[in-house]
């Protein structure tokens, strides 16, 4: 078996078989063609690894060779043989998408080495977009949901994905609001640059002033070193401020300006810092509320709200829920080595008629867990804790007697156990803000048992 398929086009009979010698002692299979035409029909019905060219030919030369043949096939290796005097055409080939040129008079060897260096190259680059494009798939997951809602958000995201407008996305805890964030940044132009991201909720202000903007240098005590704030690494990139609705008032003033102004300073410095980074904020809170409350700064949410995508809950687009379910068992099988079925029709209707106030999130926790828990080939309805309709949940540990204050508290504490502890989620779906929620915390002499799990 020959190494690699070469063809050579020359309309100078010697030349050619010079070439073609080179390239069989080599060990390669050679096709030879003695014209511009002849050669790029040859390459149309073979599709050699290499093509190696004169570039002076009649009555069709070189640089034409080489424009058809990347026509028909854009990865195609196209090495261009030239004498010292079209050197110039040379360059201009290589910048047109050649592979490489040889300087005629050239060695048996020189052949070899420039073939060898482009099928390198070429498998370096295929290699490089197969990470590429594994890892993206690896980082961001997929957006499954054929709904008509889905889909919409799919435009929305293309649509926006190449400008580097500030995009606000919405929705319900768990709907899907990073996953969305992140394949914005990993379609759009920027997809090779870095994608930061920054939860707002977990961080007290003064920390979130210097993680977002950096500090100098003796800022405040403890800052012991210069530190590059999150905006400055995400420069050419994008931004994403998780719950940008926490960010306490002061700091929204702040934010503003490096929105507006696309510049801002360290803490503590002096120098103004020119940034091109593209912000995609989340919210899970009513911000207009908030707004109206004046937690919240209006101008700030303007600039936020230009263009907003609405993730919907769960609950409004049930159709995507049968998709949703295949894809979290085939993962979860997956990454626990497991080979569970799939569902039975009762546990599909189950799923089918729930709420889902986790939405997606909740979804994905509760075939994770029936997955690794199960010694069954199929999931029944109770692998699942779904069963209770949403009426008989409600009074559910609740009776006459009891304390609003006490109510209050069963309520905080098992949504709490229902996120996994996390003290952002939990308040999203409590309705109340996270500051609100470690009050509370605090008033039990609990602030210490929950995690701000990221
Ligand atoms: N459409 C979807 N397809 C596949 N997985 C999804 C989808 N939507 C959400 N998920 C998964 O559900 C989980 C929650 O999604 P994500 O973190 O994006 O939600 P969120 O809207 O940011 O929630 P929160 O407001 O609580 O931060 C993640 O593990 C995510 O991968
Ligand atoms: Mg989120």
């Amino acid at each position: 078996m020959p190494k690699h398929r070469i063809l050579v086009i020359d309309d100078e009979p010697l030349m050619r078989e010079y070439v073609e010698e080179a390239m069989v002692r080599a060990g390669h299979g050679v096709d030879m063609a003695g014209g511009g035409e002849e050669g790029v029909a040859v390459f149309d019905a073979k599709r050699h690894d290499v093509v190696i060219t004169d570039l002076r030919m009649t009555p069709m030369d070189g640089l034409e060779v080489l424009r058809r043949v990347l026509a028909i096939d854009p990865a195609a290796l196209v090495i261009i043989m030239t004498a010292y005097g079209t050197i110039e055409t040379a360059v201009a080939a290589l910048k047109q998408g050649a592979a490489d040129y040889l300087l005629k008079p050239f060695a048996p060897d020189a052949v070899e080495v420039a073939v060898s260096r482009a099928l390198e190259r070429s498998r370096l680059a295929a290699e490089n977009r197969f990470l590429r494009d594994e890892l993206r798939a690896g980082q961001a997951g997929t957006l499954v949901g054929d709904s008509a809602p889905m889909r919409e958000v799919f435009a929305q995201i293309k649509r926006v994905a190449d400008s580097r407008a500030t995009v606000l996305i919405r929705g319900e805890t768990g709907t899907g609001k990073e996953l969305a964030a992140q394949a914005i940044h990993q379609t759009g132009a920027r997809r090779d640059k870095p994608f930061i991201k920054v939860n707002c909720a977990a961080l007290s202000a003064g920390i979130l002033e210097s993680e977002l903007f950096g500090h100098e240098r003796g800022a405040f005590t403890g800052a012991h070193e210069r530190k590059i704030g999150r905006f400055e690494l995400a420069d050419g990139g994008s931004l994403m401020l998780d719950e940008v609705s926490e960010i306490g008032v002061e700091l929204q003033s702040k934010l503003l300006r490096a929105l507006q102004e696309r510049e801002f300073e360290r803490v503590g410095g002096t120098q103004t810092i020119p940034v091109d980074t593209r912000i995609i904020a989340t919210s899970n809170r009513d911000l207009e509320k908030a707004v109206e409350k004046g937690v919240f700064r209006e101008d700030l949410f303007f600039r936020l709200h230009v263009i907003t995508i609405t993730l919907p809950p769960l609950r409004e687009r049930r159709e995507d829920i049968p998709a949703l379910m295949d894809h979290f068992l085939a993962r979860s099988n997956r990454e626990n080595g497991r080979n569970v079925r799939g569902f039975t029709e009762e546990t599909r209707k189950l799923f089918l008629d729930y709420e889902w106030p986790g939405n997606v999130r909740e979804l994905q926790n509760a075939v994770e867990r029936a997955v690794v828990l199960s010694t069954d080939a199929m999931l029944t309805p109770e692998h699942f804790q779904l069963n209770a309709s949403p009426a008989s949940r409600q009074d559910n540990g609740l009776v006459p007697g009891m304390t609003v204050a006490e109510a209050e508290k069963r309520l905080i504490l098992r949504t709490l156990a229902h996120c996994g502890d996390n003290r952002t989620r939990a308040a999203a779906m409590l309705g109340i803000s996270v500051r609100t929620l470690r009050n509370k915390l605090k008033e039990y002499g609990m602030q210490h048992r929950f995690s701000d799990a990221v």
